[in-house]
């Protein structure tokens, strides 16, 4: 494997030259490969493939997706940019479906084109807007991870060993991440931790990245199969979890990568605190458990690993990408404006009315 210097100065998906440029993701820990793209399609089927994945990263590229349709439209007049504005717009938030960020960063770009444009803008002063919003998104994203950080480094100690499932890092994010943002805050107080990371089967995202970013940043981190989840924690290996999240409803219930809820019920059962990380913008307070659809995503991501087949061709395969955590199994939920405690309804609506 090619050495790989330091991830820290990397950004995952930026604007350069009217371009979005990306780390391919599907090619760690392998190779580090950036990708270009000038046309808002390329960006959808990035963001389906997982080129570009994680909740933060994903709300990011949909508005860069938007800045690239603002250069590609040959509108002749504001209506009709609006109008392909609105056609880039369903096509990049159909790639996913339980990522609330992704909504949210489209939302961001077409509620500013529609306000602008009602104040007689020309095109070119409306792509202007739109190609500096959508880089705004993306430097508020790592302020606000940031403040998680300095938030939820208070509830780590010295001598903690964190499991973390999935990557909530700087690959989920444009840079510093989430559950890991708050880890590598912790490590900057000077708190000795330790970190485990799951495997996260099928697509691998703890092995692959979440493993790759913190041995880049030199922190202390052992891997284990999903299935040790339970071993580790009786063995008191470890003695707090913190991950992600792709949705969290104004009642607590949170929505993360698959297996979540299982380390979850895991940690109850072992008294071990468990914490999310995640902005305000992966907040949905419209949904209830009943409205959010689950992605499903196809059979072969479990019938082998890579290229490598790991079970019968005509095998039947369910394969959620995300499931579902209940509040009661939840210790706090850590943002960029605090950390809410139990009980979650309360303690959320005081985040936003603080917003
Ligand atoms: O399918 P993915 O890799 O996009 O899923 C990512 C996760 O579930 C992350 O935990 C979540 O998006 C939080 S990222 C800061």
């Amino acid at each position: 494997m090619e050495e790989i210097k330091t991830h820290s100065s990397l950004r995952t998906v930026k604007w350069k030259d009217n371009k979005v440029v990306m780390i391919d993701q599907t090619k760690l820990p392998n190779e580090l490969v950036y990708v270009t793209y000038t046309d808002y399609n390329e960006v959808a089927q990035a963001i389906r493939t997982l080129v570009v994945r994680g909740a933060p990263a994903i709300g990011v590229s949909g508005a860069f997706g938007l800045a690239l349709a603002s250069l590609q439209s040959k509108a002749a007049d504001i209506k009709s940019f609006l109008a392909d504005l609105e056609t880039a717009r369903k096509i990049l938030f159909e790639t996913r479906p339980t990522a609330i960020n992704l909504k949210w960063g489209l939302d961001r770009i077409m509620n500013l084109a529609n306000k602008k444009a009602s104040e007689n803008v020309t095109i070119e002063q409306l792509q202007t807007l739109i190609i500096d919003e959508s880089k705004k998104i993306a430097e508020d994203d790592i302020t606000t991870n940031r403040s998680m950080g300095n938030f939820g480094s208070e509830l780590f100690s010295d001598k903690d060993t964190i499991m973390t499932h999935c990557n909530a890092g700087a690959l989920a994010t444009v840079a510093y991440g989430t559950a890991l943002g708050v880890i590598r805050a912790t490590k900057d107080k000077g708190k000795n931790i330790k970190v485990i990371a799951t495997e996260t089967r099928p697509v691998q995202q703890g092995s692959r990245l979440t493993v790759f970013e913190l041995k880049h940043d030199g922190i202390d981190v052992s891997l284990i199969p999903d299935t040790a989840v339970g071993y580790t924690m009786a063995n008191k290996l470890v003695n707090k979890v913190v991950v992600g999240a792709d949705r969290i409803l104004r009642t607590g219930h949170v929505y993360n990568k698959i297996g979540t809820y299982q380390v979850a019920t895991m940690a109850k059962q072992h008294g071990i605190p468990f914490y999310v990380a995640a902005p305000l913008s992966t907040f949905d307070m419209q949904s209830n458990p009943e409205d959010v659809v689950i992605e499903m995503r196809k059979g072969t991501e479990v019938t082998g690993i890579g290229d490598k087949k790991t079970a019968p061709d005509d095998v039947n395969v369910i394969n959620p990408a995300f499931d579902m955590t209940p509040p009661e199994l939840i210790s706090g939920i850590i943002t960029e404006k605090g950390v809410a405690k139990p009980p979650f309804e309360e303690s959320i609506k005081k985040l936003f009315e603080n917003n």
